[in-house]
């Protein structure tokens, strides 16, 4: 951290305290207030965390009121353009752009690590069939640390590298994996011969009664799915991946922390909410009733696939996610799909809106992903799994990144307590 000529004057009552202002190099600056308690005895107050800076990190920057996302310094749509999931995985692991014998080695050890070990079959087998495709995932990533003890040292650097190859490469088998038990299904076997995208399908879609070809319009798209998931900073997975591992958890039960926090609507699982949201919707007439509902403070229903805690004017991956989206469904033949009807009134409908402009909701990525991977054939429930396994990457860099830091703390927050004070035991007859 640089740049403590700045500081910020606190006045509490007849004493005031001087706190050290730091710089970045993008984004507001920031008030260090770690040594407030035990100079002035007080708290800071900040449920949601909506203005506090957890940690220093290198790695991915957004502006919202701009609508950026910054990888390591790269936008998202020239990333999403010109490069691929893999490659952005070694610009977020390592910071820097890959030379081309560096990106060849590196998706040459992905792709040999990404069958899993034998005997975790059993664990899929444990689930009913119809359990939610996430609730399998945070189970059998949790599981990992069962089966791979050469990678759970986080003091060793080459065991948080070996690990960090695993979830990588191991994700994408374990979603297929949950998806094809769920459907009842034979499990697919990775094939080193496709790309990590192509690879992804195969293993959703094959059978081995017949050939699957993988269209590679649709692993393009797949791919660009898992590049517009690949980090966001310091979202709630990512900040939860980080609380577990402040403890010295190990790194397969830290992803698993992840992959529960994402699941729930108002994160990764708002692009499964969505698409429920626009079948129930139907048709395009009833769009001013849901949009009155959003709107209705006595009601909690809200517009899925709207709104975002940091973007205030649009998100750049929305804009990526619905050229692909357009593509896509133009290849399926299904342009005229009334979801998709559905979907761009209730877009137009939402932003001419004068509630929506106020508050800044606009859509955002997982307004069209739902879409997308509707269209290749995903059911409803694989999509937060598909976005769990783009994330991971993201999850794992940030990880390695805190484990690396000195300044690292087991996160520990402070509370605003309004329970009960002191009061003495009552004997069960005396209540
Ligand atoms: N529909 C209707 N009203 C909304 C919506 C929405 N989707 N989102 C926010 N608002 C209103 C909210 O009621 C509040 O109004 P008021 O100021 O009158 O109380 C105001 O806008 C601010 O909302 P907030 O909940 O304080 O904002 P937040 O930053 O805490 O929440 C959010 C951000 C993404 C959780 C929220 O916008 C939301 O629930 N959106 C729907 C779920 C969704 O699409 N999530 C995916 C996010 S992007 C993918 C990811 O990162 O996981």
């Amino acid at each position: 951290m640089s740049d403590t000529s700045k500081t910020a004057t606190l006045t509490i009552g007849d004493s005031s305290y001087e706190l050290p202002i730091y710089t970045p190099t993008a984004g507001p600056d920031v008030i260090d207030i770690r040594k407030l308690y035990s100079q002035a005895g007080v708290f800071t107050y900040d449920p949601g965390f909506t203005s506090t800076a957890a940690c220093d990190s290198t790695i991915t920057f957004i502006d919202g009121d701009k609508g950026e996302l910054l990888h390591r310094g790269y936008p998202i749509d020239q990333l999403a353009e010109k490069s691929h999931y893999l490659e952005v995985c070694f610009l977020l692991l390592y910071g820097y752009l890959p030379k081309a014998s560096e990106l060849e080695q590196f998706e040459r050890t992905i792709t040999q690590h990404t069958m899993i070990h034998e005997q975790m079959h059993n664990f899929f087998r444990g689930f009913r069939r119809d359990a939610h495709p996430m609730a399998t995932m945070v189970g059998v990533v949790g599981a990992m640390s069962a089966f791979y003890h050469d990678s759970t040292d986080i003091n060793n650097p080459l065991e948080r590298e070996i690990a960090s190859h695993r979830l990588i490469a191991k994700m994408p088998t374990i979603a297929a994996m949950a998806y094809k038990y769920s459907i009842g299904q034979p499990f697919v076997y990775p094939r080193n011969d496709l790309d990590y995208a192509a690879n992804f399908l195969h293993m959703c879609f094959a059978v081995p009664a017949e050939q699957y070809q993988v269209d590679p319009i649709l692993a393009r798209a797949m791919d660009r799915i898992f590049t517009l998931h690949a980090d966001h900073e310091q979202n709630a997975s990512t900040s939860t991946v980080r609380l577990a591992s402040s403890s010295g958890a190990n790194p397969f039960a830290c992803i698993a922390a992840g992959i529960a926090c994402l699941w729930g609507p108002a994160h990764g699982g708002a692009n499964q909410a969505c698409l429920e949201m626009l079948k129930e919707i139907g048709t395009p007439d009833r769009i001013p009733e849901y949009i009155a509902r959003a709107k209705d403070k006595n009601d909690p229903f809200r517009l899925m696939g709207f709104g975002h805690r940091v973007y205030k004017n649009f998100d750049p991956r929305a804009t990526v996610m619905k050229q692909s989206a357009d593509e896509v469904l133009e290849l399926m033949g299904v342009e005229n799909n009334p979801i998709l009807a559905t979907a761009k009134e209730l877009e137009q409908a939402a932003l001419a809106d004068p509630y929506f402009a106020e508050k800044k909701l606009f859509p955002n990525v997982d307004f069209y992903s739902g879409i997308i991977l509707e269209a290749m054939g995903f059911p409803t429930s694989m999509f937060t799994p598909v976005f769990a396994l783009s994330r991971t990457v993201g999850w794992i860099s940030q990880w390695k990144e805190q484990l690396a830091d000195p300044q690292m703390k087991i996160g520990r927050p402070r509370q605003l307590y309004q329970g009960e004070t002191m009061r003495d035991y009552v004997d069960i007859e005396k209540r």
